[in-house]
């Protein structure tokens, strides 16, 4: 592992951008922009931000489904009910900035892998090399429901299938070598067929002849991202991630996730900094730590009970919203044996909790970590937690938005740069560049220099 000093100058920095905030009341802060998952302009102004900035990247997650549950609820809470497909919000973005790397989640579970081979290598291109694709297995049974299925399928086949699903996605960016289109017109020659490679996958999820209709991607492949908790999605993310997002709490918890991801990668002949971790940062920040409670306090004052209720429910997977807000949790009727819940149940129980008391602790950042503060003390934050190897960066995730973002771009950034670990220039073209990471050579590159 590396000295405190050898890391410095190195922090990865990705903003993750719901529409209107992360927050759950965002959209009711008068400075967020109210349609934003519909505004273009209004991303448009987000990621050049972000890339004035110097950000490494832009992430914008998914979802094939709008949320589902308790419409007086969720009639106050747009997230996942109006937005656009992430991948064509990053084709528009593509032409708008030149720099910042462009990830967008899309669906193992409802697609088939040559339509997102084509989609992100047809991104890498048209970006010059900007693309990352955040693989997830989904887990919302809503999505099930537009795919003609009742249920989605159990957790350990949806990651069988992502393992093929990725396998069979790296094979088709392979389908032609780096120089296999030599548009000559002198011998009227496009490609040389020699460079041109089938891929013929037959395997227990897909069976794809290949080959891909675009060219080797310019990064080789897109960077992979993944957001794994589990077992298996902690296995996963060792063999195919670049780019972990994975939420953590607690720096030690951290320390302990950092080591063990990096730990597991050597059996899949991977080296641990090829593995970047950058978990999501709620940052509210102000000019003085006073400021940030302020509006810390305001975001927490617009949530509606309604919402706030709900979101609850579905984490303890118990109906709340016919109980009083100043009343107690109804622990009788809450199954805790599921491990995410018992903890919540035991915070709740600890600390004597209302339902209300409850959900503001847990809702606005539906239980993610948030800092509060000044530059000075957000820094320090992401500097512990850097220096002592539980990160490698932060996806920051601004409670309201455009707002948010700027505040942080404004605030924390030169503070960051000032202890000097933030780039004040891009290091590189492209994202691997920029995050550190080595470009993939061709599996028949990699025969051909083995023979
Ligand atoms: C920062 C972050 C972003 C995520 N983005 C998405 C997303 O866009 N779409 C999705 O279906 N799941 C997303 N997830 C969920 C994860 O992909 C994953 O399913 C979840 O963390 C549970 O882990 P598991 O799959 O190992 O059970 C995200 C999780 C985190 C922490």
């Amino acid at each position: 592992m590396k000295t405190l000093r050898e890391r410095r100058g190195r922090i990865h920095l990705g903003g993750f951008f719901h529409p209107t905030g992360n927050h759950v009341a965002a959209w009711l802060h008068p400075d967020a922009q109210i349609d934003a998952g519909v505004n273009f302009s209004h991303y448009v102004e987000l990621a050049q931000t972000a890339e004035r900035a110097k950000f490494d990247l832009i992430f914008i997650a998914d979802t094939v489904a709008a949320r589902d549950g308790n419409l007086d609820a969720l009639k106050r809470w747009p997230q996942y009910m109006a937005f656009f497909d992430p991948t064509m919000l990053m084709a528009g973005f593509a032409s708008v900035t030149q720099r910042i790397g462009l990830v967008a989640t899309a669906s193992t579970s409802f697609n088939e892998p040559y339509n997102i081979a084509r989609r992100f290598a047809s991104l890498d291109h048209m970006s010059g090399g900007r693309a990352g694709w955040n693989v997830v297995t989904s887990s919302n049974p809503a999505e099930a429901y537009n795919f003609g299925l009742r249920a989605l399928p159990p957790h350990d086949e949806r990651y069988a299938r992502a393992r093929e699903f990725v396998e069979v996605c790296r094979g088709l960016w392979d389908s032609w070598d780096d120089d296999a289109f030599v548009r000559d017109r002198s011998s009227a020659l496009y490609f040389d067929p020699r460079k041109l490679h089938y891929l013929r996958h037959e395997g227990r999820f897909f069976s794809v002849r290949g080959p891909l209709n675009v060219a080797r991607p310019p990064q080789g492949y897109p960077v992979l991202a993944n957001a794994g908790v589990s077992d298996t999605g902690k296995e996963f993310a060792a063999d195919i991630a670049e780019i972990v997002f994975t939420p953590l709490n607690t720096l030690a918890e951290a320390q302990t996730l950092y080591r063990d991801l990096k730990g597991r990668m050597e059996k899949y002949g991977r080296r641990p900094e090829h593995l970047k971790i950058m978990p999501g940062l709620n940052a509210i920040v102000g000019r003085t730590d006073e400021e940030a409670r302020e509006t810390h306090e305001f975001l927490q004052s617009l949530i509606h009970p309604d919402v706030g209720r709900q979101l609850l429910s579905t984490e303890l997977g118990v109906d709340l919203s016919s109980l009083p807000v100043d009343g107690p949790l109804p622990y009788h009727l809450i199954d805790a044996s599921v491990p995410q819940r018992k903890m919540l149940v035991e915070q709740a129980k600890r600390d004597n909790l209302t339902i209300r008391q409850f959900y503001l602790r847990y809702a606005g950042a539906r239980g993610q970590r948030t800092v509060v503060g000044s530059p000075q003390h957000i820094a320090d934050d992401i500097e512990e937690w850097f220096l002592k190897e539980g990160v490698d960066g932060f996806l920051v995730q601004p409670a309201y938005l455009p707002g948010g973002l700027k505040d942080f771009v404004e605030l924390v950034v030169p503070e960051l740069r000032r202890r000097d670990l933030f780039r004040t220039e891009y290091e590189g073209r492209t994202l691997r560049d920029n995050l550190g990471l080595p470009r993939p050579l061709s599996r028949y590159m990699h025969r051909a220099a083995a023979e």
